[in-house]
């Protein structure tokens, strides 16, 4: 097997063949590690990996994130756990709705995501993409006047916000390690640890921005997301079962695509942690 990183001719994203991930050797592993970081989002056609593997390629990324407890691999499923398809109206329908809006994971706990990996196994007929927007080059394109506003800028991230302006209430100690304390205050402008690299740090958890008015903030956040989430910025990829997706979380947003509901879909993900001294930090 040769390792190929095939890169889109899009700002992000690389298909990555010629190789087994439940079997990394420390060549591929450097080689998918260096490519992670400048396509942002790599994919892995038909790995069809065990939960067992597919922790263990996302341990590689650092700590897991613990989603449910108990659990470091997680479904995201719209099949109950006795088989039946779920109800529209029920806690993890409104969760699995909410990953349709443009987010990156964990910004509204205390330690923001560093990275996840998604695996599909069972995909519906027509839809339920997953997609990826550049805040990279988002940021690059992005004219001086406007990247000295954004400068200093600091918003608030809350799932309980997010959720709420989709009419969806979420009830404290609902699962999913949702936080209930102050939100956590993250910069608009976000330099990655590992590249140096700036990239615009918003998405639908994003809320309030110290200084700004309600209805400025969601004004500002709604143009800034528009931005980001257009060609050349934007990746879909059309699942397979067996494909295992890797992406970064401090640089692209991602979100999910709708499909017809009374289908199954079923996902696995497992989250990374962000490191501390990053995650936390306001960069200035
Ligand atoms: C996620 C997510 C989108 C999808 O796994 O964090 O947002 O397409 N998934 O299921
Ligand atoms: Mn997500």
């Amino acid at each position: 097997m040769t390792l190929n990183i095939q890169p889109t001719d899009l700002t992000l994203g690389a298909t990555v063949t010629g190789v087994n991930l439940a079997a990394l050797d420390e060549a591929a592993w450097r080689s998918i590690e260096s490519a992670f970081y400048t396509y942002g989002v790599l994919v892995f056609p038909q790995q069809h990996l065990s939960a067992e593997a597919q922790l263990a390629f996302a341990s590689r990324f650092g700590e897991i994130e613990v989603l449910v407890e108990g659990m470091k691999t997680v479904p995201l499923s719209n099949k109950a756990e006795d088989g039946k398809i779920l109800e529209a109206s029920s806690d993890r329908m409104k969760l699995l709705k909410g990953n349709e809006g443009w987010h990156t994971d964990s910004s509204y706990m205390p330690l923001a995501a560093k990275a996840s990996v998604l695996s599909a196994h069972v995909v519906p007929s027509v839809g339920g993409q997953t997609e990826w927007a550049d805040a990279r080059a988002a940021y690059d394109a992005l004219d001086q006047p406007m990247k000295n506003r954004l400068a200093k800028l600091v918003a608030t991230h809350s799932y309980f916000y997010s959720q709420a302006k989709l009419g969806h209430e979420v009830k404290a100690g609902s699962g999913y390690g949702f936080f209930e304390g102050e939100p956590p205050r993250r910069p608009l402008v976000k330099v990655h640890p590992n590249t140096g690299r700036p990239a615009l740090y918003i998405g639908r958890h994003a809320g309030q921005i110290e200084g700004l008015s309600m209805a400025e903030a969601e004004t500002l956040l709604d143009e800034l997301m528009a931005f980001i989430c257009q060609p050349p910025r934007l990746l879909t990829h059309t699942w397979t079962p067996g494909d295992v997706v890797l992406w970064d979380n401090r640089c692209l947003l991602h979100r999910a695509r709708p499909y017809d509901y009374r289908e199954a879909r079923v996902m696995m993900h497992t989250r990374i942690k962000g490191s501390p001294a990053t995650e936390t930090a306001l960069n200035f």
